[in-house]
């Protein structure tokens, strides 16, 4: 057995950027054919030049995945240039640390909805188009989903619903030799996400230093567990959500609480 991709049609949702360009960005280094998708019509272009310096000429169009019509015609799209889709990689999401009091019902709605809901949306409008036998499907989620971070309320909801989204679909789906699996990223280095959460260098620190293994995470952590998952290699895992985290969500990750704390002078 061996890990190749060599042709094979990928598509990251939430794919210009951060985590995700670079899960897209491996997987274009190893030959597949990628197809990007986000708001900004400038980071799809953007990611477009970057994931084209490879093998195949990538593919990108700009939406919103809380709009379920527009990501459905965006599939479409990606179908009539490159046919049915070996791996999905769906990480469209956003963050901001707040207390649920400084959080208004929009606030909280906007993440439910990009996070979750446009995880639903993902899933159902990509259906039609994945490989079946055969096709991966991976969601971006985060320790949020199954550990209760103070000052994340917004995003520990919608990502223990899309880890909840991940197994129900890897049932249903399972039959038709679909795999259905979460990576949950721990802290990663030069992302928008760490960025938002700790903002200084001394917070940055401190996380790293939390963390079992004594790093930040890397990009390319992150995306070499996204070609296992797709590898044959991982052939009979589905339904699981993989912690990539350097052991800091067995303990670790409530210390950026206590570091929010400060920032909010609470
Ligand atoms: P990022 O660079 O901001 O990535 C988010 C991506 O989603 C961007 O491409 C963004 O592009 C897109 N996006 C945001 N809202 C969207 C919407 N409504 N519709 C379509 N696309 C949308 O952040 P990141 O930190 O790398 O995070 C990537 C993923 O990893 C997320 O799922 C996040 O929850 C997860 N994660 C990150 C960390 C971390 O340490 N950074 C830790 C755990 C989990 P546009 O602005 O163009 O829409
Ligand atoms: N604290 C509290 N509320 C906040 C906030 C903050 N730091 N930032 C935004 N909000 C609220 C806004 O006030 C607004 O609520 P209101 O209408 O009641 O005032 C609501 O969130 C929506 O904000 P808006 O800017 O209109 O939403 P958007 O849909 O354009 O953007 C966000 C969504 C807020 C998540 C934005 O930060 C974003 O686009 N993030 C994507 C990038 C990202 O977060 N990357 C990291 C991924 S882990």
């Amino acid at each position: 057995m061996e890990i190749n991709f060599e042709d094979k049609t990928v598509v990251v949702i939430g794919g210009t950027s951060g985590i995700n360009l670079g899960i897209a960005d491996k997987f274009a280094q190893s030959g597949a054919r990628l197809a990007v998708a986000s708001r900004s019509q400038k980071k799809v272009d953007e990611a477009i030049n970057t994931l084209s310096k490879y093998k195949h000429h990538a593919i990108g169009y700009a939406g919103d995945v809380r709009e379920y019509k527009v990501i459905e015609e965006i599939f479409k799209k990606f179908n009539q240039q490159l046919g049915d889709i070996d791996i999905l990689i769906s990480g469209a999401a956003g963050n901001f640390p707040a207390p649920a009091l400084g959080i208004s019902s929009n606030g909280f709605k906007a993440v439910v909805d990009i996070d979750l809901v446009g995880t639903f949306h993902v899933m159902r409008s990509a259906y039609p188009f994945l490989k079946k036998p055969g096709a991966s499907v991976i969601n971006i989620s985060a320790p949020q989903a199954y550990i209760p971070l103070e000052f994340q309320v917004h995003v520990c909801a919608a990502k223990s619903g899309v880890d909840m989204v991940t197994k129900v679909l890897a049932m249903e789906w399972g039959v038709e030799g679909i795999r259905v699996n979460s990576i949950s990223p721990g802290p990663i280095s030069e992302t928008e996400g760490m960025k938002r959460l700790a903002p200084t260098e001394e917070i940055l620190n401190a996380t790293s230093e939390s963390v079992p293994l004594k790093r930040i995470g890397t990009k390319v952590d992150i995306a070499n567990t996204a070609m296992f998952l797709s590898s044959d290699y991982a052939s009979y895992i589905s339904g699981t959500v993989i912690p990539v985290d350097g052991g800091w969500s067995l303990g670790g990750a409530s210390y950026l609480s206590s570091e929010m704390k400060k920032l909010f002078k609470i």
